[in-house]
Protein backbone atom coordinates (compact mmCIF):
# COMPACT_ATOMS: atom_id res chain seq x y z
CA UNK A 1 0.00 0.00 0.00
CA UNK A 2 1.32 3.59 -0.59
CA UNK A 3 -0.22 6.55 1.48
CA UNK A 4 -0.04 10.20 0.78
CA UNK A 5 1.91 12.23 3.48
CA UNK A 6 -0.02 15.18 4.27
CA UNK A 7 2.77 17.48 2.85
CA UNK A 8 1.90 15.41 -0.85
CA UNK A 9 4.76 13.40 -0.91
CA UNK A 10 4.53 9.83 -1.35
CA UNK A 11 5.75 7.46 1.14
CA UNK A 12 5.64 3.77 1.42
CA UNK A 13 6.45 3.63 5.44
CA UNK A 14 3.30 1.57 5.36
CA UNK A 15 4.07 -0.53 2.23
CA UNK A 16 6.04 -3.91 3.71
CA UNK A 17 3.49 -4.07 6.85
CA UNK A 18 0.63 -4.17 5.03
CA UNK A 19 1.54 -6.05 1.55
CA UNK A 20 -0.07 -9.10 0.72
CA UNK A 21 2.37 -11.84 0.83
CA UNK A 22 1.92 -15.61 0.40
CA UNK A 23 2.78 -18.52 2.39
CA UNK A 24 2.24 -21.28 -0.26
CA UNK A 25 -1.46 -21.49 -0.80
CA UNK A 26 -1.99 -18.93 2.24
CA UNK A 27 -2.03 -15.42 1.29
CA UNK A 28 -2.30 -12.65 4.24
CA UNK A 29 -2.96 -8.82 3.90
CA UNK A 30 -0.52 -8.18 6.38
CA UNK A 31 2.42 -9.20 8.11
CA UNK A 32 0.86 -8.87 11.60
CA UNK A 33 -0.05 -12.62 12.91
CA UNK A 34 -1.79 -13.60 16.43
CA UNK A 35 0.41 -15.94 17.91
CA UNK A 36 -1.50 -18.94 19.29
CA UNK A 37 -2.86 -18.15 23.06
CA UNK A 38 -4.46 -20.86 25.11
CA UNK A 39 -7.96 -19.00 24.73
CA UNK A 40 -9.84 -21.60 27.86
CA UNK A 41 -13.48 -20.98 26.09
CA UNK A 42 -13.73 -24.43 24.16
CA UNK A 43 -15.97 -26.67 26.26
CA UNK A 44 -15.16 -29.78 28.41
CA UNK A 45 -15.01 -32.22 25.24
CA UNK A 46 -12.71 -29.76 23.37
CA UNK A 47 -15.27 -28.61 21.33
CA UNK A 48 -15.23 -25.17 20.08
CA UNK A 49 -18.20 -22.81 21.61
CA UNK A 50 -20.04 -19.95 20.36
CA UNK A 51 -17.69 -17.57 22.19
CA UNK A 52 -14.67 -18.87 20.94
CA UNK A 53 -16.06 -18.54 17.35
CA UNK A 54 -16.78 -14.86 18.54
CA UNK A 55 -13.70 -14.48 19.83
CA UNK A 56 -11.91 -15.35 16.67
CA UNK A 57 -14.34 -13.12 14.51
CA UNK A 58 -13.65 -9.59 16.64
CA UNK A 59 -9.63 -10.61 15.52
CA UNK A 60 -10.37 -11.35 11.97
CA UNK A 61 -12.23 -7.86 12.03
CA UNK A 62 -9.55 -6.25 13.85
CA UNK A 63 -7.51 -7.00 10.43
CA UNK A 64 -4.95 -9.50 12.24
CA UNK A 65 -3.47 -11.17 9.07
CA UNK A 66 -3.40 -14.67 10.53
CA UNK A 67 -4.91 -15.93 13.47
CA UNK A 68 -3.04 -18.69 14.73
CA UNK A 69 -5.39 -20.41 17.62
CA UNK A 70 -4.56 -21.53 21.05
CA UNK A 71 -2.96 -25.03 21.34
CA UNK A 72 -5.40 -27.65 20.20
CA UNK A 73 -4.58 -31.17 21.44
CA UNK A 74 -3.29 -34.35 19.57
CA UNK A 75 -4.83 -36.76 21.68
CA UNK A 76 -6.35 -36.46 25.29
CA UNK A 77 -3.33 -37.38 27.01
CA UNK A 78 -1.65 -34.09 25.79
CA UNK A 79 -4.04 -31.59 27.02
CA UNK A 80 -2.24 -28.96 29.23
CA UNK A 81 -5.03 -26.48 30.21
CA UNK A 82 -8.82 -26.55 30.96
CA UNK A 83 -11.31 -26.14 28.05
CA UNK A 84 -8.57 -26.05 25.66
CA UNK A 85 -9.92 -26.56 22.17
CA UNK A 86 -9.13 -29.91 20.86
CA UNK A 87 -8.01 -31.12 17.26
CA UNK A 88 -8.15 -35.67 17.86
CA UNK A 89 -11.54 -36.70 16.74
CA UNK A 90 -13.63 -36.29 14.03
CA UNK A 91 -16.73 -35.66 16.31
CA UNK A 92 -14.98 -32.04 16.44
CA UNK A 93 -15.31 -30.94 12.88
CA UNK A 94 -18.77 -29.56 12.73
CA UNK A 95 -18.15 -26.86 15.35
CA UNK A 96 -14.53 -26.10 14.01
CA UNK A 97 -15.62 -25.80 10.59
CA UNK A 98 -18.39 -23.43 11.92
CA UNK A 99 -15.89 -21.51 13.37
CA UNK A 100 -13.85 -21.50 10.40
CA UNK A 101 -16.47 -20.49 8.37
CA UNK A 102 -17.10 -17.19 10.31
CA UNK A 103 -13.51 -16.44 10.64
CA UNK A 104 -13.07 -16.56 6.63
CA UNK A 105 -16.90 -14.61 6.72
CA UNK A 106 -15.65 -11.83 8.47
CA UNK A 107 -12.22 -11.62 6.33
CA UNK A 108 -9.39 -13.72 8.41
CA UNK A 109 -7.57 -16.19 8.04
CA UNK A 110 -6.94 -19.05 10.18
CA UNK A 111 -3.92 -21.36 11.47
CA UNK A 112 -4.72 -24.36 13.93
CA UNK A 113 -2.25 -24.87 16.24
CA UNK A 114 -1.27 -28.78 16.72
CA UNK A 115 0.24 -29.42 20.77
CA UNK A 116 1.01 -32.13 23.21
CA UNK A 117 2.10 -30.85 26.38
CA UNK A 118 3.88 -34.18 26.90
CA UNK A 119 4.94 -33.95 30.68
CA UNK A 120 3.00 -30.46 31.18
CA UNK A 121 -0.23 -32.94 30.49
CA UNK A 122 -2.93 -31.66 33.13
CA UNK A 123 -3.63 -35.52 34.39
CA UNK A 124 -6.18 -33.85 36.58
CA UNK A 125 -8.49 -33.37 33.84
CA UNK A 126 -7.60 -35.86 31.39
CA UNK A 127 -7.19 -38.84 33.86
CA UNK A 128 -4.69 -40.44 31.88
CA UNK A 129 -0.81 -40.86 32.98
CA UNK A 130 1.33 -38.44 32.27
CA UNK A 131 4.29 -39.23 29.74
CA UNK A 132 7.45 -37.82 28.31
CA UNK A 133 10.78 -37.96 26.35
CA UNK A 134 12.03 -39.32 29.67
CA UNK A 135 10.81 -40.48 33.19
CA UNK A 136 10.61 -38.16 36.27
CA UNK A 137 8.69 -36.66 38.73
CA UNK A 138 7.05 -33.19 39.36
CA UNK A 139 7.41 -31.01 42.91
CA UNK A 140 3.67 -32.06 42.82
CA UNK A 141 4.66 -35.40 43.29
CA UNK A 142 3.08 -36.51 40.07
CA UNK A 143 4.71 -39.06 38.29
CA UNK A 144 6.33 -39.09 34.70
CA UNK A 145 6.71 -41.94 32.27
CA UNK A 146 9.10 -42.41 29.49
CA UNK A 147 7.07 -43.09 26.63
CA UNK A 148 7.74 -46.55 24.73
CA UNK A 149 8.71 -46.45 20.95
CA UNK A 150 4.59 -47.42 20.57
CA UNK A 151 3.88 -44.19 21.68
CA UNK A 152 6.59 -42.31 19.94
CA UNK A 153 4.94 -43.79 17.05
CA UNK A 154 1.29 -43.39 18.02
CA UNK A 155 1.46 -39.24 18.39
CA UNK A 156 3.34 -39.10 15.44
CA UNK A 157 -0.44 -40.18 13.81
CA UNK A 158 -1.97 -38.03 15.87
CA UNK A 159 -0.42 -35.19 14.81
CA UNK A 160 -0.98 -35.80 11.50
CA UNK A 161 -4.70 -37.14 11.76
CA UNK A 162 -5.28 -33.99 13.48
CA UNK A 163 -3.56 -31.73 10.35
CA UNK A 164 -5.68 -33.63 8.08
CA UNK A 165 -8.88 -32.66 10.35
CA UNK A 166 -7.97 -29.15 10.24
CA UNK A 167 -7.38 -29.14 6.58
CA UNK A 168 -11.00 -30.78 6.30
CA UNK A 169 -12.03 -28.30 8.80
CA UNK A 170 -11.35 -25.52 5.95
CA UNK A 171 -8.02 -23.61 8.44
CA UNK A 172 -5.49 -21.93 6.10
CA UNK A 173 -2.32 -23.50 7.87
CA UNK A 174 -1.66 -25.90 10.82
CA UNK A 175 1.06 -24.92 12.76
CA UNK A 176 3.35 -27.46 14.82
CA UNK A 177 3.63 -26.14 18.16
CA UNK A 178 7.37 -27.36 18.96
CA UNK A 179 8.33 -24.75 21.48
CA UNK A 180 7.76 -23.50 25.49
CA UNK A 181 8.73 -27.22 26.94
CA UNK A 182 5.86 -28.73 25.04
CA UNK A 183 6.20 -32.34 24.24
CA UNK A 184 8.20 -31.85 21.49
CA UNK A 185 10.32 -28.93 22.97
CA UNK A 186 10.80 -31.71 25.81
CA UNK A 187 11.87 -33.78 22.91
CA UNK A 188 14.90 -31.62 21.41
CA UNK A 189 15.99 -30.31 25.47
CA UNK A 190 18.68 -32.05 26.87
CA UNK A 191 17.27 -31.16 30.15
CA UNK A 192 14.12 -33.43 29.15
CA UNK A 193 15.37 -35.74 26.95
CA UNK A 194 18.06 -38.55 28.76
CA UNK A 195 16.69 -41.39 26.29
CA UNK A 196 19.46 -43.76 24.88
CA UNK A 197 17.52 -44.70 21.92
CA UNK A 198 17.48 -43.14 18.44
CA UNK A 199 14.97 -40.44 20.23
CA UNK A 200 17.71 -39.09 22.48
CA UNK A 201 21.22 -37.70 22.91
CA UNK A 202 22.61 -36.20 19.59
CA UNK A 203 20.74 -33.30 18.18
CA UNK A 204 19.86 -35.33 15.64
CA UNK A 205 18.24 -38.30 18.01
CA UNK A 206 16.15 -35.69 19.62
CA UNK A 207 14.73 -33.68 16.93
CA UNK A 208 13.99 -36.91 15.46
CA UNK A 209 10.32 -37.16 16.74
CA UNK A 210 9.61 -33.76 15.03
CA UNK A 211 10.68 -34.32 11.93
CA UNK A 212 8.83 -37.67 11.70
CA UNK A 213 5.70 -35.01 12.32
CA UNK A 214 6.39 -32.92 10.33
CA UNK A 215 6.99 -35.44 7.28
CA UNK A 216 3.69 -37.92 8.62
CA UNK A 217 1.98 -34.32 8.54
CA UNK A 218 2.91 -33.17 4.96
CA UNK A 219 1.90 -36.69 3.68
CA UNK A 220 -1.44 -36.07 5.36
CA UNK A 221 -2.62 -32.70 4.08
CA UNK A 222 -0.33 -32.90 0.79
CA UNK A 223 2.14 -30.69 -0.91
CA UNK A 224 0.62 -27.34 -1.04
CA UNK A 225 -1.29 -26.86 2.15
CA UNK A 226 1.09 -24.50 4.43
CA UNK A 227 3.08 -26.04 7.31
CA UNK A 228 4.03 -23.88 9.80
CA UNK A 229 6.36 -24.53 13.14
CA UNK A 230 7.02 -22.45 16.07
CA UNK A 231 9.77 -23.55 17.74
CA UNK A 232 12.33 -22.25 20.43
CA UNK A 233 14.65 -19.74 19.94
CA UNK A 234 16.31 -21.45 22.84
CA UNK A 235 15.01 -22.52 26.31
CA UNK A 236 16.85 -20.62 29.08
CA UNK A 237 17.40 -23.58 31.24
CA UNK A 238 20.54 -24.35 32.49
CA UNK A 239 21.76 -27.30 29.81
CA UNK A 240 18.30 -26.75 27.61
CA UNK A 241 18.29 -25.89 24.09
CA UNK A 242 19.95 -23.81 22.92
CA UNK A 243 20.62 -20.88 19.73
CA UNK A 244 23.17 -22.81 17.87
CA UNK A 245 20.86 -25.88 17.97
CA UNK A 246 17.62 -24.13 16.84
CA UNK A 247 19.75 -23.39 13.52
CA UNK A 248 20.57 -26.82 12.88
CA UNK A 249 17.22 -27.64 13.70
CA UNK A 250 15.75 -24.87 11.36
CA UNK A 251 17.83 -26.20 8.66
CA UNK A 252 16.30 -29.45 8.87
CA UNK A 253 13.05 -28.04 8.97
CA UNK A 254 13.95 -26.02 5.87
CA UNK A 255 14.95 -29.04 3.89
CA UNK A 256 11.69 -31.41 5.64
CA UNK A 257 9.62 -28.60 3.73
CA UNK A 258 8.09 -26.47 6.62
CA UNK A 259 6.75 -23.19 5.03
CA UNK A 260 7.60 -20.45 8.11
CA UNK A 261 8.73 -21.02 11.26
CA UNK A 262 7.93 -18.89 14.59
CA UNK A 263 10.58 -17.87 16.88
CA UNK A 264 10.09 -18.19 20.67
CA UNK A 265 11.61 -19.05 23.78
CA UNK A 266 11.86 -20.38 27.30
CA UNK A 267 9.76 -22.84 29.15
CA UNK A 268 7.88 -22.89 32.67
CA UNK A 269 11.12 -23.44 34.31
CA UNK A 270 12.94 -20.55 32.09
CA UNK A 271 12.84 -18.17 35.67
CA UNK A 272 11.98 -14.52 34.38
CA UNK A 273 12.76 -15.70 30.70
CA UNK A 274 9.42 -17.61 30.29
CA UNK A 275 7.48 -17.43 27.12
CA UNK A 276 5.55 -14.21 28.21
CA UNK A 277 7.89 -12.71 30.11
CA UNK A 278 6.93 -10.13 33.02
CA UNK A 279 7.55 -6.88 32.98
CA UNK A 280 5.89 -3.46 31.20
CA UNK A 281 8.13 -2.87 27.86
CA UNK A 282 8.35 0.98 28.27
CA UNK A 283 11.82 1.71 26.33
CA UNK A 284 11.56 0.20 22.54
CA UNK A 285 15.17 -1.22 22.81
CA UNK A 286 13.74 -3.82 25.08
CA UNK A 287 10.84 -4.95 22.99
CA UNK A 288 11.79 -7.96 20.93
CA UNK A 289 12.92 -11.08 23.24
CA UNK A 290 14.74 -13.12 20.31
CA UNK A 291 16.14 -10.12 18.53
CA UNK A 292 19.70 -11.70 18.29
CA UNK A 293 18.23 -15.00 17.24
CA UNK A 294 16.33 -13.68 14.73
CA UNK A 295 19.33 -12.27 13.37
CA UNK A 296 21.22 -15.56 13.32
CA UNK A 297 18.04 -17.46 11.42
CA UNK A 298 18.02 -15.17 8.83
CA UNK A 299 21.63 -14.92 8.01
CA UNK A 300 20.92 -19.39 7.93
CA UNK A 301 17.22 -20.06 6.55
CA UNK A 302 15.39 -18.82 3.75
CA UNK A 303 11.76 -19.92 5.05
CA UNK A 304 9.86 -17.25 6.07
CA UNK A 305 10.86 -15.50 9.72
CA UNK A 306 7.91 -15.49 12.59
CA UNK A 307 9.23 -13.78 15.34
CA UNK A 308 6.92 -13.49 18.81
CA UNK A 309 7.94 -12.00 21.99
CA UNK A 310 7.78 -8.28 23.28
CA UNK A 311 6.10 -6.61 20.27
CA UNK A 312 4.41 -3.43 21.44
CA UNK A 313 5.06 -0.86 19.33
CA UNK A 314 4.64 0.08 15.44
CA UNK A 315 7.77 1.44 14.74
CA UNK A 316 9.80 -1.55 16.21
CA UNK A 317 7.62 -3.88 14.08
CA UNK A 318 8.52 -1.69 11.40
CA UNK A 319 11.99 -1.35 11.72
CA UNK A 320 12.15 -4.91 11.93
CA UNK A 321 10.49 -6.21 8.84
CA UNK A 322 12.62 -3.35 7.13
CA UNK A 323 15.68 -4.20 7.70
CA UNK A 324 14.44 -7.96 6.67
CA UNK A 325 14.96 -9.06 10.97
CA UNK A 326 11.93 -10.78 10.32
CA UNK A 327 9.39 -11.03 7.76
CA UNK A 328 6.38 -11.44 10.27
CA UNK A 329 5.09 -9.79 13.24
CA UNK A 330 3.56 -12.33 15.98
CA UNK A 331 1.50 -10.68 18.82
CA UNK A 332 -0.11 -12.44 21.86
CA UNK A 333 -0.63 -10.16 24.88
CA UNK A 334 -1.85 -7.55 22.94
CA UNK A 335 -4.53 -8.35 20.64
CA UNK A 336 -6.06 -9.76 24.10
CA UNK A 337 -6.32 -6.26 25.61
CA UNK A 338 -6.55 -4.46 21.62
CA UNK A 339 -7.97 -7.33 19.26
CA UNK A 340 -8.38 -4.22 16.72
CA UNK A 341 -4.46 -3.21 17.45
CA UNK A 342 -3.65 -3.72 13.64
CA UNK A 343 -7.15 -1.78 12.10
CA UNK A 344 -5.83 0.90 14.77
CA UNK A 345 -2.41 1.11 13.82
CA UNK A 346 -3.41 0.78 9.43
CA UNK A 347 -6.17 3.57 10.10
CA UNK A 348 -2.45 5.84 11.33
CA UNK A 349 -2.50 5.80 15.21
CA UNK A 350 0.71 4.10 15.93
CA UNK A 351 0.55 4.52 19.66
CA UNK A 352 2.07 1.63 20.95
CA UNK A 353 0.32 -1.22 21.85
CA UNK A 354 -1.80 -0.47 25.71
CA UNK A 355 -0.40 -3.81 26.99
CA UNK A 356 1.44 -3.82 29.98
CA UNK A 357 2.13 -7.43 29.93
CA UNK A 358 1.06 -8.38 33.18
CA UNK A 359 -0.52 -12.05 32.59
CA UNK A 360 -3.65 -11.19 34.32
CA UNK A 361 -5.32 -12.21 30.90
CA UNK A 362 -4.47 -15.93 32.57
CA UNK A 363 -7.20 -15.65 35.30
CA UNK A 364 -10.49 -15.25 34.04
CA UNK A 365 -9.66 -18.19 31.76
CA UNK A 366 -8.19 -20.28 34.87
CA UNK A 367 -11.46 -19.47 36.09
CA UNK A 368 -13.28 -20.75 33.09
CA UNK A 369 -14.20 -17.57 32.04
CA UNK A 370 -11.54 -17.33 29.22
CA UNK A 371 -8.78 -15.16 28.27
CA UNK A 372 -9.46 -11.15 28.56
CA UNK A 373 -7.67 -8.18 29.61
CA UNK A 374 -8.74 -7.81 33.16
CA UNK A 375 -6.62 -4.06 32.85
CA UNK A 376 -9.18 -3.14 30.59
CA UNK A 377 -12.11 -4.11 32.40
CA UNK A 378 -10.73 -2.30 35.50
CA UNK A 379 -10.29 0.85 33.09
CA UNK A 380 -13.53 0.71 31.91
CA UNK A 381 -15.70 0.04 34.48
CA UNK A 382 -13.16 3.39 36.11
CA UNK A 383 -11.75 0.89 38.90
CA UNK A 384 -8.87 2.14 38.96
C1 LIG B 1 -2.67 -16.46 28.15
C2 LIG B 1 -1.58 -16.98 27.26
C3 LIG B 1 -1.77 -18.18 26.61
C4 LIG B 1 -0.78 -18.67 25.72
N1 LIG B 1 -1.03 -19.82 25.02
C5 LIG B 1 -0.14 -20.24 24.09
C6 LIG B 1 -0.44 -21.35 23.24
O1 LIG B 1 -1.52 -21.93 23.31
N2 LIG B 1 0.49 -21.72 22.33
C7 LIG B 1 1.68 -21.05 22.20
O2 LIG B 1 2.49 -21.43 21.34
N3 LIG B 1 1.98 -19.98 22.95
C8 LIG B 1 1.10 -19.55 23.89
N4 LIG B 1 1.36 -18.42 24.61
C9 LIG B 1 2.59 -17.66 24.32
C10 LIG B 1 2.35 -16.58 23.27
O3 LIG B 1 1.97 -17.11 22.02
C11 LIG B 1 3.61 -15.71 23.04
O4 LIG B 1 4.63 -16.56 22.55
C12 LIG B 1 4.08 -14.97 24.29
O5 LIG B 1 2.97 -14.49 25.04
C13 LIG B 1 4.97 -13.79 23.94
O6 LIG B 1 4.33 -12.89 23.06
P1 LIG B 1 3.69 -11.47 23.54
O7 LIG B 1 4.80 -10.69 24.21
O8 LIG B 1 3.22 -10.85 22.27
O9 LIG B 1 2.60 -11.79 24.50
C14 LIG B 1 0.41 -17.93 25.51
C15 LIG B 1 0.58 -16.72 26.19
C16 LIG B 1 -0.39 -16.24 27.04
C17 LIG B 1 -0.18 -14.92 27.73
Amino acid sequence: MIVVANNGVQENIMAQLFEFTDIKSLTLRNRFIRSATWEGMADDCGACTPQLTDFFCTLARGEVGLIITGHAYVNKAGQARPLQLGAHKDSLLPELEKMVQSVHDNGGKIALQLSHAGCYAATEITGLDVYAPSSGEHETGQIIREMTHEEIRQVVVDFSESAARAQKAGFDAVQIHAAHGYLLSQFLSPTYNKRKDEYGGDLKNRARILLEVVTSVRQAVGAEYPILIKINSEDFEEGGFTKEEMLQVAISLEKAGVDAMELSGGTRNSGRNIPFRLGRLDNEEDEVYYREAAKLYKEKISVPLILVGGFRSYSVAEMLVTERLTDYVSLSRPLVREPDLIQRWKAGDKRKATCISCNLCYKPALEGKGIRCVVEDALKSKQI
